[in-house]
């Protein structure tokens, strides 16, 4: 019977060093039984550090880290035995066919040949790969690659699937099928912990989240909270053409005063306002004249712009 608010995962002050350099600089979260909690992060934020400390490979080298009630540094075998991970580089096997990249896995938690193959075939239908059984994983695409690797974290039916940036690199069709099948997991009662850049993936899949930053968290919530607290309701961005980055200073005046906050940010201008049309109307009547400008809803890469002054994701194409 699954226990409500049943703790997972439970870090206090949790803390990871590499010689000088600490990754992870104290950090305080709890992951309930049935909910999908995620990471959201820039590039070396701690996530991937954090997950590997969970998944009990890794170490921490302070605060404290129970997993299923258990020490990762001395019961990492029997925490082990009831996760199933997904890390950043797949991991899987080049050599082996998709069957057995499974079968072989499915070896390391002691579960019978037969048993093995039954569950395979029900996995690779489960993220719909079993047209491809019998092919290299070499030959597989990024997409079904990562699918692959979803269903080998599900070989010995884990409590809780930790995903370190499941949909990265993959085009947004992948992307959705990936998502699709998690939230089925989810269905199904198994909790999810992943990290990600993405804010759309942390808006659609995960009933809560922490914002992490150069090794803290720096919020955390659900994401309507999030948004809730750190932004305003609505945002209009400015686009000036190629000079806008020049001229910025000499437009600072004219947008003075209009909306709760101005975000200048590399290629356009954010007005955080919680009414976009009256803002839209106070610019024009100022004759501030943007070669163009979209009007939408405040989102989770609001929150983190807002807190980091930075974009979560640089360059995506
Ligand atoms: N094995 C290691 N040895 C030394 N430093 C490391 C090691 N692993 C990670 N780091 C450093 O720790 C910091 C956090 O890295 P981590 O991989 O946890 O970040 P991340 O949030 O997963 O980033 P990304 O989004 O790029 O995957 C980085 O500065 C990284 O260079
Ligand atoms: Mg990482």
């Amino acid at each position: 019977m699954p226990i409500q608010n049943e703790v997972l995962v439970r870090a206090v002050d949790l803390r990871k060093s590499y010689g000088e350099h600490e990754a992870v600089r104290g950090v305080d979260f709890e992951i309930l039984r049935g909910e999908a909690f995620g990471f959201l992060g820039a590039n070396g934020a701690g996530k991937s550090t954090t997950m590997r400390m969970i998944g009990c490979v890794s170490q921490p080298t302070g605060g404290t880290l129970e997993v299923f009630d258990r020490d990762p540094r001395t019961e990492g075998a029997s925490i082990r035995a009831r996760l199933g991970v997904v890390p950043q580089d797949n991991t899987l096997d080049g050599m082996l066919t998709v069957f057995e990249n499974l079968v072989v896995y499915a070896g390391y938690f002691g579960i019978r040949k037969k048993a093995a193959r039954e569950k395979a075939a029900e996995l690779l239908d489960f993220v719909q790969l079993t047209p491809r059984s019998k092919d290299q994983v070499s030959e597989l695409s990024g997409g079904m690659q990562r699918r692959l690797a979803i269903a080998r974290s599900l070989i010995n039916d884990p409590d809780l699937v930790i995903l370190d940036e499941p949909t990265t690199g993959l085009d947004p069709q992948a992307r959705h099928l990936v998502w699709e099948r998690l939230f089925q997991l989810k269905q199904r009662g198994v909790s999810i912990l992943l990290t990600t850049h993405y804010m759309d993936e942390a808006e659609q899949l995960c009933d809560r989240l922490v914002v992490m930053d150069e090794g803290r968290i720096i919020a955390a919530g659900s994401p309507r909270e999030l948004i809730d607290t750190h932004v305003t309701k609505e945002v209009v961005e400015l686009r000036f053409g190629a000079a806008h980055t020049t001229e910025l200073a000499e437009l600072a005046p004219a947008l003075a005063g209009v909306g709760a906050q101005i975000e200048p940010l590399p290629d356009k201008i954010l007005v955080y306002t919680d009414d976009a049309d009256d803002t839209s109307a106070a610019l024009e009547a100022r004759g501030v004249q943007p070669t163009s400008t979209l009007a939408r809803r405040a989102t989770l890469e609001d929150v983190f712009l807002r807190l980091t002054g930075r974009a979560l994701v640089e360059d995506e194409a």
